[in-house]
């Protein structure tokens, strides 16, 4: 069996990931050999009787700031020559699909978790190899953020979900919303499944399939189509 993907999470609230990488798919992950989770608290890699994390921003301002010492020293504690340094801000590049793909590929990732009013410029410029985003909305709690791209990442690992290509077809991962999806009974107050569903024409199927695809991305989402188009151009 291959090495599982490892993930430390730097982070001074480890509690509030417990239950979440504890429970349900993280959690069968875990027990199946094929994920490792740990968190680190960066207070133990303090240097004052307080354990201070933060400290007031150069230059006046509102909130605090991490301080880089117990950070640098948190990521240097686990880091390996191939580790992912994942910063978590609302400045990183927008997490998508092909983003948690890239990194369900990795041995090892690290989170960062910036907490208040974010993280020394330094831990940024000399820490970190990549900066995640969640959407355009500033959350509290880095930790958070993470717990959003581990679930997207290690559900993406081979082996994790047990039907191997289910992620295949689903949303996204041609850049575009999955078809709709009905199951039993076939008729549910009154509302009927497609008859084509139910006619057994594999072809036909998946024709209908992909044109309802594309006709609700254009609907919901024509940036993803735009996207699309620009890339097909582009190759
Ligand atoms: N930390 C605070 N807000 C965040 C966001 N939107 N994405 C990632 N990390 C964050």
């Amino acid at each position: 069996m291959s090495e599982p993907l490892e993930i430390d999470v730097i982070t001074i609230f480890p509690g509030m990931l417990k239950g979440f990488l504890e429970e349900s798919m993280l959690g069968r992950a875990t027990a199946n050999g094929l994920a490792v989770f740990r968190t680190i608290d960066p207070r133990d890699f303090t240097e004052d009787v307080h354990r201070s994390t933060d400290d007031r921003p150069y230059g006046g301002g509102p909130g605090m700031v991490m301080t880089p010492g117990p950070l640098f020293r948190a990521v240097e504690s686990v880091k390996r020559p191939e580790s992912r340094v994942i910063l978590m801000t609302p400045q990183g590049a927008p997490f998508a699909q092909r983003r948690a793909q890239d990194l369900s590929r990795e041995r090892h990732l690290i989170f960062v978790c910036g907490h208040y009013e974010g993280v020394d410029e330094r831990v940024r410029e000399c820490l970190v190899t990549d900066e995640i985003s969640i959407g355009d909305y500033v959350l509290t709690n880095g930790a958070l953020a993470a717990t959003v791209v581990i679930d997207a990442v290690v559900r993406l690992v081979p082996g994790v979900l047990g039907g191997e290509g289910a992620t295949e077809e689903e949303s996204f991962s041609q850049d575009l919303l999955e078809y709709p999806q009905y199951t039993r009974p076939a008729v549910f107050r009154g509302m009927e499944v497609p008859a084509i569903l139910m006619s057994g024409h594999h072809a036909e199927v998946a024709r209908w399939r992909q044109e309802q695809a594309v006709q609700r991305t254009q609907l919901r989402r024509p940036d993803l189509i735009a996207s699309r188009t620009i890339e097909t151009e582009d190759h």
